[in-house]
């Protein structure tokens, strides 16, 4: 175990701000843990993935860990088709998805190109194209830094809802994610169910089918591998990519509301999209629950395309904040403090900034 001392985070966030790392440290296996538990000695860490869920606001005094594990290994139960898979934290989500595909593994295609590592994708349940990491989660190994103790966590103690998890609960700073077990269905087993309801993603397939010269679209002879080429090539027309535009994907999560709310709204804002969901509250209380793009309502108000020095909000995408060059952390956050001043005063709502901020 070798901390290095004032690490530049600049290549290690994707809105590609400048901060420092006091004292950083890889971690590359497990075994390391507890070295690295006994260099804290009781200070509570930064945990980092591939940082493209992150905004750096200042120097980072506290001690980083870079979550670097690797391995993937995988059983099938022929019997059900059920591939049980089990991954290091460190591994590019992007990568898993690419490499169960190969394997003929189907659960994870809608999920193509989301950034960052396997670790992270507990922490905020991602989703994209009508599927979510819940779908598919098994459980996940967690080693407790404060206690120096395992702990697995299955689906209901990891409490996923809509970019919510317990990991971004209070008391949960010292849980370090090490592992993740998801379960995919042996694609030749035929008996999974293709998602493809999203938005224009069954066009996109139809569309590259009659390209391909492929024919209808029936489910029985579509491949996973097509819906993944079809989310890649919609991401890719849609959000910028970090190597070249600065950003952490949507900055602020889309408002979920109780449908008298909704129609209200869309009565004083004709044409206001509302997607009906299951509530992010899991009593169920407050009757119907309805999404609304907070895209939609930051270009109402104004904003799509703005810059305030070299942070901007995206011309192509009005939710994807980015950085134009030399923006620094708190620049971007000022100008997502004034975005969501100016929606709560249009419109009432409270927009909860998505990545991290720290
Ligand atoms: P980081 O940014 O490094 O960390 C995020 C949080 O997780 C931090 O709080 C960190 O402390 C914690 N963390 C990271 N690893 C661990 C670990 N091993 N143990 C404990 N805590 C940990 N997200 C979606 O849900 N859907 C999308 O479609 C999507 N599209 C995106 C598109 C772009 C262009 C970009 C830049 C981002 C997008 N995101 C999306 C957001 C982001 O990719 C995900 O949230 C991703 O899971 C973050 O992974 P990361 O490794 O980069 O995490
Ligand atoms: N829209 C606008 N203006 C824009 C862009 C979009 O009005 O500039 C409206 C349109 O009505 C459009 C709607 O917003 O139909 C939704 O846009 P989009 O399909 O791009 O999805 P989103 O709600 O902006 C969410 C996720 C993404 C995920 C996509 C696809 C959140 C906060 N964001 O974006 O996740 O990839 O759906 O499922 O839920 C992320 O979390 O970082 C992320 C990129």
């Amino acid at each position: 175990m070798k901390p290095r001392n004032d690490v530049d985070l600049r290549t290690l966030n994707t809105f590609g701000v400048t901060a420092l790392a006091s004292q950083l440290v890889d971690l590359e296996h497990e075994e390391q843990l507890p070295d690295i538990r006994r260099w804290l000695d009781g200070r509570t860490p930064f945990i980092l993935g591939g940082g493209s869920n992150l905004l750096l606001t200042r120097d980072l005094t506290e001690p980083v860990i870079r979550v670097c594990l690797s391995g993937r290994s995988y059983q099938i139960d022929h019997n059900s088709g059920e591939v049980q898979v089990v991954v290091g934290a460190g591994e590019s989500w992007h990568g898993l998805v690419t490499w169960s595909l190969e394997m003929g593994f189907q659960g994870l295609e809608n999920l193509a190109l989301i950034p960052g590592t396997v670790g992270a994708a507990p922490i905020q349940n991602i989703g994209a194209y009508g599927a979510e990491l819940s779908d598919v989660f098994e459980a996940v190994r967690v080693y407790d830094l404060a206690r120096g103790t395992w702990l697995t966590l299955g689906p209901r103690d990891c409490q996923f809802s809509y970019r919510d998890s317990i990991f971004k609960q209070p008391g949960t700073a010292h849980w370090l994610i090490c592992s993740v077990t998801l379960r995919l269905q042996h694609h030749q087993v035929g008996n999974g169910q293709l998602k493809l309801d999203y938005g224009d993603l069954r066009a996109e397939v139809q569309a590259n089918r009659e390209l391909k010269g492929l024919g209808g679209l029936s489910t029985q002879s579509l491949r996973p591998q097509e819906i993944a080429e079809a989310v890649i090539a919609i991401r890719t027309r849609r959000l910028p990519d970090p190597a070249k535009l600065g950003n952490a994907g949507s900055f602020f999560s889309n408002p979920i509301i109780g449908l008298e709310e909704a129609l209200a709204l869309q009565a004083r804002f004709p044409g206001l999209p509302a997607y009906r969901v299951v509530s992010n509250d899991p009593s169920g209380q407050h009757g119907p629950a309805m999404k609304l793009p907070a895209a939609w309502l930051i270009e109402r108000a104004g904003w799509k395309g703005v810059r305030q020095g070299d942070a901007g909000v995206h011309a192509d995408h009005a939710l994807v904040l980015v950085n134009h060059g030399t923006a620094s952390g708190q620049q971007i956050r000022r100008l997502a403090q004034e975005i969501q001043g100016e929606i709560h005063r249009l419109f009432g709502l409270t927009l909860a900034i998505e990545p991290r901020v720290v």
